[in-house]
């Protein structure tokens, strides 16, 4: 068993896309197929699809899923819809900025074909969605590649959320090195966080390395600090939703403990991205928004409420951890070490 045993996330099929249903798994497979901006926004908001390149993807596709209703339209008409709908689409989820990324991308796209007809129109923007698609299927590998020399025979890795195949186009970030590392048949162990209040970690991650092979143990969050005293953990790896240029992370609710814990252990604690997860118009993390979610989320444990009716909730759906806290990011140009306010800008040329 290998990664290759694992479904594509998004799939765009005779102009629908159609996305894994994640609020399903692990108990259903469902594909839903994504037919209008409604469809769309409501995928992300209510996290059908998530994970910062998968709504990045989603969004781009999301943007042609649009266009089709204005194809009749004159092409004035047709770029001002599309604006309008862009902005909707973007405010599904504020902080992945993959998202915003891609959205502003297809439309550049499409600001730069003022004369012509609203046919050729929606095959240039249909082309920028799938170039943003495969793009993200290659990176995804260069991160591996780049990241698969971390992993040592023998080691215990540690992840949180779920930064695998199905928050991307394919092999995921956090994950690609792992699957590559597989596949140089390296023994390694995985833990995966559970991942509160959502389960990301168990229901995702837990899932897709089960599938693909990887010997992958299922741990609550707070058992994290007592696995890495107990010296199971050599590595922790995770994903972002959106880094700042001065290295600050904002990544799931959890991660900053998780990068505390890593320090305290003297366990190196490395970030994965694509460069498109990079903000440098952030200057630090105080800049990133935070997506705050609905109370039910933490009130309940799937159908079972675990708290009283009326107790007041906080429920952040991420954290940022400052960059002092990380010993690097893997992306698909390569290992990035501090200083990161130097070394990330650079790598973005
Ligand atoms: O709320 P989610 O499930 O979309 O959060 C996802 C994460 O925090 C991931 O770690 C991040 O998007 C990176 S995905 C490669």
């Amino acid at each position: 068993m290998s990664f290759e045993s694992l479904p594509y996330t998004l799939r765009w099929v005779e102009d629908i896309l159609y996305v894994i249903d994640q609020t399903k798994l692990p108990e259903q497979f469902i594909e839903v197929p994504l037919r209008n901006i409604d469809d769309v926004y409501v995928a992300i908001k209510t996290l059908q699809v998530r994970g910062a390149p998968a709504i990045g993807v989603a969004g781009a596709y999301g943007l042609c899923i649009c266009a089709q209703k204005y194809l009749n339209d004159s092409p004035n008409m047709f770029m001002q819809n599309l604006g309008n709908d862009a902005k909707y689409l973007n405010s599904a989820r504020p902080t992945a900025v993959n998202l915003s990324w891609a959205i502003k991308r297809v439309m550049k796209r499409l600001y730069g074909c003022v004369q012509f007809t609203t046919e050729q129109m929606y095959g240039e923007i249909l082309d920028e969605a799938t170039k943003i698609h495969q793009e993200d299927l290659i990176t995804c590998r260069q991160i591996g590649e780049h990241g698969r020399d971390l992993i040592q025979e023998g080691f215990g890795i540690l992840t949180h959320c779920n930064a695998g195949s199905l928050a991307t186009s394919r092999l995921g970030t956090a994950t690609a090195p792992m699957y590559l590392a597989q596949e140089q048949k390296k023994r390694f162990k995985v833990y995966a966080d559970e991942t509160r209040p959502l389960c990301q970690g168990s229901k995702l991650t837990a899932w897709e390395l089960q599938r693909a092979g990887i010997d992958v143990t299922l741990i609550c969050d707070d058992m994290a600090a007592s696995v890495m005293a107990s010296g199971r953990i050599q590595l922790v790896i995770v994903g972002a939703d959106r880094v700042a240029a001065n290295g600050d992370t904002a990544n799931k609710i959890g991660t900053l403990g998780v990068a505390i814990m890593a320090k305290h252990f003297g366990i190196p604690f490395y970030v994965a991205i694509p460069t498109s997860t990079l903000d440098i118009q952030s200057a630090c993390g105080h800049d990133i928004e935070i997506e705050q979610r609905g109370k039910d989320e933490v009130c309940f444990f799937g159908e079972k409420r675990t708290a009283p009716v009326d107790i007041q909730v906080l429920n952040p759906a991420f954290d940022v951890t400052p960059s002092y806290l990380v010993t690097g990011f893997i992306t698909e140009k390569g290992i990035v070490k501090p200083p990161y306010e130097k070394n990330l800008k650079a790598i973005l040329k």
